[in-house]
C-alpha cells in the first residue's frame, strides 16, 4: 500500500516586545508599530493528503481551539487552495504547544504553518511575497508567523521590516490559568480608556533605543525599552494579572509585561540561569510557567515523509531559505 504523503512544520509563538496602538483607522484596525520575536515555544502541524480540508487539535488546551471553518488553519488552507487554483484537501492536525488565546499569536501561528505545509504538500509554487500576501489576509500577525525571527511590524502589524539581533532574550512565561483574553475586546478597552481620559493617539512611532538595544545585545536597556499599550486594557478586563506581574518583579524579573492582547505574562531575564531562578520563585508563588527563548527562526518544514539523510535536505526544510530570505 502507498505511504500517504505529509509534511510536519513547527512554528514558534510571537511576542511583541513593543507594542505601540496609534489611532483607529477606517476599516476599523489600528495603527500600529510594533517589534515581533518569535519565541521558542512551538505549536506542530502536520498536513497529509485527504479528499477535504479538516483539522483535529491535540494538548492539553485542545478544547478551546475552533475545529469549524472559523479555526485559522482550515482558514490558510482554504485561502491558499482558492488562490492556487487547485481542489486538493489536507486534514491538518495540531499539536498545540502555544497558550491559547493567550496574545502569543498561537492561531496565527498554525495558519502560517499550514500555509507552509500544504504549499509544500500541494507541491505549489507561489512566491514568498504571495504567501505573505495571503498570510495578511488571514490575519495581522500571519505575515510574522511565516516569517519568524525579528522584526518591525506597521500598518495593522502586517507590514514587516526584518531586525538583526546580537542579543537572546531568556524569557519566563506565565499563561493564564483560565480563559483567555480576545484580541478585539482588548482593543476596544483600549479605546475605551483612551476616551475617559480624553487622550488622542498619535500615530505611532518605531522605538530607536529597542532596536539599538537589541542590535548591540543589550538586554538591560531591552529591558527598559519594553513596551505594550494594550497592557492596560488587558488588566482592565483581567485585574488579577497586576498581581501575576507583581510577582515576577518580585522574583527579580529584569522587566515584566502583558504579551500582546494578554493574559499570558512576560518577565525578562539577564540570562538563561537567571530564568530559572525566576521561574522558580514564581514556581513557589504558585504560578506554573515555562521558560522560553528568543529571537528564533520561523517556521520549518521538519518533515515531509522523505528520508532526512542530506544536507539538502535539511537545507530545504527551513522557512528562512525556503521563503528566500530570513
Ligand atoms: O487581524 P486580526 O484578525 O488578527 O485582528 C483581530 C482583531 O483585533 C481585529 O478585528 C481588530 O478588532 C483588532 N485589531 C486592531 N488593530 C490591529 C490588529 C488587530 O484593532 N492592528
Amino acid at each position: 500500500m502507498e505511504q500517504p504523503r505529509y509534511v510536519t512544520v513547527d512554528v514558534p509563538a510571537k511576542i511583541n516586545l513593543r507594542l505601540a496602538v496609534g489611532p483607529v483607522r477606517a476599516d476599523g484596525y489600528h495603527e500600529v508599530v510594533t517589534v515581533y520575536c518569535s519565541v521558542s515555544l512551538y505549536d506542530r502541524l502536520r498536513a497529509s493528503t485527504a479528499g477535504e480540508i479538516t483539522v483535529e487539535v491535540v494538548g492539553p488546551q485542545a478544547a478551546l481551539v475552533p475545529l469549524d471553518g472559523s479555526n485559522l488553519a482550515v482558514r490558510a488552507a482554504r485561502l491558499l487552495a482558492e488562490r492556487a487554483g487547485v481542489a486538493s484537501g489536507a486534514r491538518l492536525w495540531i499539536d498545540k504547544g502555544i497558550p491559547v488565546a493567550g496574545g502569543m499569536a498561537g492561531g496565527s501561528a498554525d495558519a502560517a504553518a499550514a500555509l507552509l505545509a500544504c504549499h509544500r504538500l500541494w507541491d505549489l509554487d507561489l512566491d514568498r511575497d504571495e504567501l505573505l500576501g495571503i498570510a495578511a489576509e488571514l490575519g495581522s500577525d500571519v505575515p510574522f508567523a511565516l516569517h519568524g525571527f525579528l522584526a518591525v511590524g506597521t500598518g495593522r502589524g502586517e507590514r514587516l521590516r526584518p531586525l538583526e539581533a546580537a542579543a537572546r532574550l531568556h524569557w519566563v512565561v506565565v499563561p493564564s490559568g483560565g480563559e483567555g483574553l480576545s484580541t478585539p475586546a482588548v482593543y476596544a478597552a483600549c479605546d475605551r480608556i483612551r476616551e475617559e481620559t480624553g487622550w488622542t493617539p498619535e500615530p505611532p512611532r518605531a522605538d530607536d533605543d529597542l532596536v539599538g538595544a537589541l542590535r548591540e545585545g543589550d538586554v538591560p536597556g531591552v529591558a527598559r525599552a519594553l513596551a505594550n499599550d494594550l497592557e492596560p486594557a488587558a488588566l482592565r478586563l483581567n485585574p488579577a494579572l497586576a498581581r501575576t506581574l507583581d510577582a515576577g518583579r518580585a522574583a527579580g524579573a529584569l522587566a515584566a509585561m502583558v504579551s500582546g492582547s494578554g493574559p499570558t505574562c512576560l518577565f525578562l531575564a539577564a540570562d538563561g540561569r537567571h530564568a530559572t531562578a525566576v521561574a522558580e520563585a514564581l514556581t513557589a508563588a504558585g504560578y506554573a510557567p515555562v521558560l522560553a527563548a528568543g529571537p528564533v527562526p520561523g517556521p520549518a518544514v521538519v518533515d515531509d515523509g522523505r528520508y532526512p539523510g542530506d544536507e539538502a535536505w535539511h537545507k530545504a526544510m527551513s522557512a528562512a531559505d525556503y521563503l528566500g530570505e530570513r
